[in-house]
């Protein structure tokens, strides 16, 4: 049988048919001597039998390559665009009904072909406004060229003060993380928003900036606030009806966190794609179980991400606490900012703010801005320097394209710079996320 097996080993070696049986046993009984010197097979009565548990453990832990987190964290530390290539901005606008023509111009507005843009109107637009809106995409022959600006089809029900808002916005972020590969950073508009710098000052700008680094105005939760704002429970109907009804307060009240620490602020934000991805994709639990605590929170927009991002040891110190947007509120504050005017035109220019808001539908400012600040023709795409066709009789120069990593930023650009000179400045970088007082929930105890 072995001459069968093996028809060709010869003669010669037939005197040394003991070589493989002797091998075998000496690893037996290497393997039993191994096995019971780290305790394997010692009776219960003998030494403690986890502890060869416990030196595989501790050996996974030294190289910890083991845990599949370890492995998601070091891909935060790595710089995404070490040659410091101009980013790429994903906006989002927002509308409800009879916002159609208003999200067309703030898209004019901020447009650039180096960025993607996605449009929710919500359930609330009749299908007629989302046609139109679709249309008007469709046939304008630069979106077409370049391909990114996208409708969402589903629209969502959604209540400002709810979490169906959360729901929207991450969805339209799930959306440009799937459809496009290379954005820095999401930035999020309604149809009352209006940009106060060209695209170009904003690219220019930002090329210079850590890709980390995410716009998030933000304070903790702190006193008898928190009871008031974080023992409430709120249900949010939009999340099971068909039709818009206000949010309801149940009886029940519920007690303060002590995981985490509640952090509140604007609802407008300019986040990083690692963060996002982070939000999105959950490899951790927190954002996940702060997304479902958040579905009972009064105002969750105004601090879902603010928690998640100040609860997080990697991605703490990349929040700025500013939300890049001009807002001016009444004094003493109501429940909604001021409608801007042409009298606050000289607070938003001194504001160095990229975005303001909110405006009324075809406000007088609106068109001021567009002449003076960004210098956009009706109609037409504010200016930069990717439009290289001729502007004789009023054609649009966008209609040529040219190199979009080009730029030429203008005085826009200077105010920008200052602005965010001042908010990188090193006293406001030691605040971030940081706990003023004292008599609050504490999560490093755990
Ligand atoms: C995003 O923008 C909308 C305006 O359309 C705002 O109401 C909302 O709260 C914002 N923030 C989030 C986190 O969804
Ligand atoms: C970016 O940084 C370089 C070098 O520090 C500097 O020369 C350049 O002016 C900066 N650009 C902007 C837009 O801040
Ligand atoms: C576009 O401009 C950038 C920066 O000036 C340059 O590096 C790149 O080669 C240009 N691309 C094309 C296609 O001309
Ligand atoms: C939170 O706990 C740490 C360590 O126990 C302590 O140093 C810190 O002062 C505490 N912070 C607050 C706000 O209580």
């Amino acid at each position: 049988m072995r001459k069968n097996a093996h028809p060709h080993s010869g003669r010669a070696f037939t005197d040394r048919r003991w070589i493989p049986p002797f091998f075998a046993s000496l690893l037996v009984s290497v393997t039993l001597f191994l096995a019971t010197s780290f305790g394997l097979f010692s009776s219960p009565h003998g030494k403690d039998p986890l502890s060869f548990d416990f030196i595989s453990f501790a050996r996974m832990e030294d190289t910890s390559e083991y845990f599949v987190e370890s492995n998601l964290k070091r891909s935060f530390g790595r710089p995404r665009n070490s040659k410091m290539e101009a980013p790429r901005i994903a906006y989002l606008i927002s509308g409800t009904k009879g916002d159609t023509r208003r999200m067309r111009r703030t898209l004019q507005a901020v447009y650039h072909p180096r960025n993607q843009y996605i449009l929710h109107l919500d359930l609330e637009a009749p299908p007629r406004e989302r046609i139109e809106l679709t249309t008007t995409i469709k046939i304008d022959p630069t979106f077409r060229q370049v391909e990114n600006v996208r409708v969402m089809a589903q629209s969502n029900l959604v209540t400002y003060r709810g979490p169906t808002m959360i729901a929207s916005t991450l969805q339209a972020v799930a959306i440009m993380l799937k459809e496009s590969i290379d954005w820095d950073w999401f930035i999020n508009l309604s149809a009352s928003d209006y940009p106060l710098v060209t695209q170009d000052d904003l690219l220019h700008v930002f090329t210079n900036l850590s890709r980390d680094l995410n716009f998030i105005e933000h304070t903790p939760i702190i006193g008898w606030k928190l009871n008031q704002r974080a023992r409430p429970i709120i249900v949010d109907p939009g999340l099971y009806l068909s039709k818009k009804s206000n949010i309801f307060w149940t009886t029940q009240r519920r007690s303060l966190p002590t995981f985490f620490k509640l952090f509140t602020g604007s609802a407008w934000v300019m986040l990083s794609r690692s963060f996002l991805e982070y939000c999105i994709w959950g490899w951790d639990n927190l954002p996940r179980t702060l997304l479902m605590y958040y579905t009972n929170f009064v105002s969750s927009p105004e601090g879902y991400f603010h928690t998640v991002i100040c609860n997080t040891e990697e991605f703490r110190n990349t929040a700025v606490s500013h939300d890049l947007h001009y807002i001016a509120w009444d004094n003493p504050p109501k429940q909604h900012p001021r409608s801007l005017t042409m009298k606050d035109l000289n607070g938003m220019v001194k504001s160095g703010a990229p975005f303001a808001r909110k405006f009324a539908k075809d406000d007088p400012v609106l068109d001021k801005i567009d002449k003076e600040l960004l210098g956009r023709p009706k109609d037409q795409f504010a200016p930069g320097a990717w439009c290289i066709g001729s502007s004789d009789g009023g054609s649009d120069p966008c209609s040529l394209r040219g190199n979009d990593s080009v730029f030429s930023p203008g005085v826009g650009a200077e105010r920008l710079k200052e602005l965010l000179q001042k908010l990188l400045s090193e006293d406001l970088y030691s605040k971030r996320c940081s706990f003023q007082a004292s008599n609050s929930v504490n999560r490093s105890v755990h």
